[in-house]
């Protein structure tokens, strides 16, 4: 951490250094809230009971992994958790903000504010450079055109891909279009970094380049939540939780795992 000191002259801009406040210390406690969560798809046949009735509470700065089989109800979930689908019943807190309780809009203004997204195929868009693909969540971001290109590239500085901005993801591995995602995840500087399988299509040498790259994100205090099938990489998590036809079974500790 830098502090700033009076030294820097800049003493007038200063906010006063609070000591953190019980409120403060309790909402980064309870950073996600989630009660009685419940989701149950309609189609054309029987309604699909995807989430029966989920409690959860994670703190601020957490590394939590989702596992369970497929069709458990992992993707379901984080969609949830995320802001990007209502539930049928239940309620889901991030920083207090109840998310379902807002207008629409407001609800796109969460994400946007909070939320980055890493999707289980990385969705990059296929005719953009991996630098454009970055660039898309500041597309609505009021910053000079300047700053949001230098901080893309920060961005994909920092997962190792400076040298391949100008690719075409088709032109890319998948590791590197996988931390071009990351990268994209990231450049809003996010509170909440979501991450469905992000690991999914890597081979082992890959997801362990990967997983480090999250391993330092919550080093440096993010809150992150991923879903895997992969056992191997639990250890990376300071919890797991396991999901079997819609409920949480819970889990020991990744330390007491291996
Ligand atoms: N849009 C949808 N409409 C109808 N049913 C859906 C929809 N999305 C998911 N489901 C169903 O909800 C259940 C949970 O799906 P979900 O995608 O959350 O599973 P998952 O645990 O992520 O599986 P996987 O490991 O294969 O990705 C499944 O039975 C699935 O078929
Ligand atoms: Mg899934």
């Amino acid at each position: 951490m830098t502090h700033v000191t009076a030294q820097t002259g800049a003493e007038d801009s200063l906010a006063p250094v609070l000591p953190s406040s019980p409120a403060q210390e309790e909402r980064a406690a309870r950073f996600i809230e989630v009660r009685g969560l419940e989701k149950t798809f309609a189609g054309d046949g029987a309604p699909v009971q995807a989430l029966r009735g989920l409690d959860l509470v994670v703190p601020e700065g957490s590394f939590l992994g989702v596992m369970g089989q497929s069709g458990s109800g992992k993707s379901t979930f984080l969609a949830v958790l995320g802001g990007l689908s209502h539930p049928s019943a239940g309620e889901v807190r991030v920083d207090g903000i109840d998310l379902y309780g807002l207008p629409g809009e407001r609800l796109a203004d969460f994400r946007r504010e909070y939320l980055g997204f890493v999707f289980q195929s990385f969705n990059l868009v296929p005719y953009l450079t991996a630098l454009e693909n970055v660039l898309l969540p500041l597309a609505v971001k009021r910053m000079p055109a300047a700053e949001k290109r230098a901080r893309a590239i920060e961005v994909l500085g920092r997962v190792g891909l400076a040298d391949r901005s100008r690719h075409l993801p088709g032109k890319l591995s998948g590791g590197e279009q996988e931390r071009v995602a990351i990268a994209r995840a990231l450049v809003n500087d996010p509170p909440l970094l979501l991450a469905d399988e992000p690991t999914g299509a890597l081979d082992s040498e890959t997801t362990t380049e990967v997983m480090e790259l999250f391993a330092e994100l919550h080093r440096e205090g993010n809150t992150i939540v991923m879903v895997t099938h992969n056992l191997e990489i639990r250890r990376y998590f300071d919890r797991t939780v396991v999901l079997k036809d819609g409920r949480l079974e819970g889990g020991p500790p990744a330390g007491e795992a291996g």
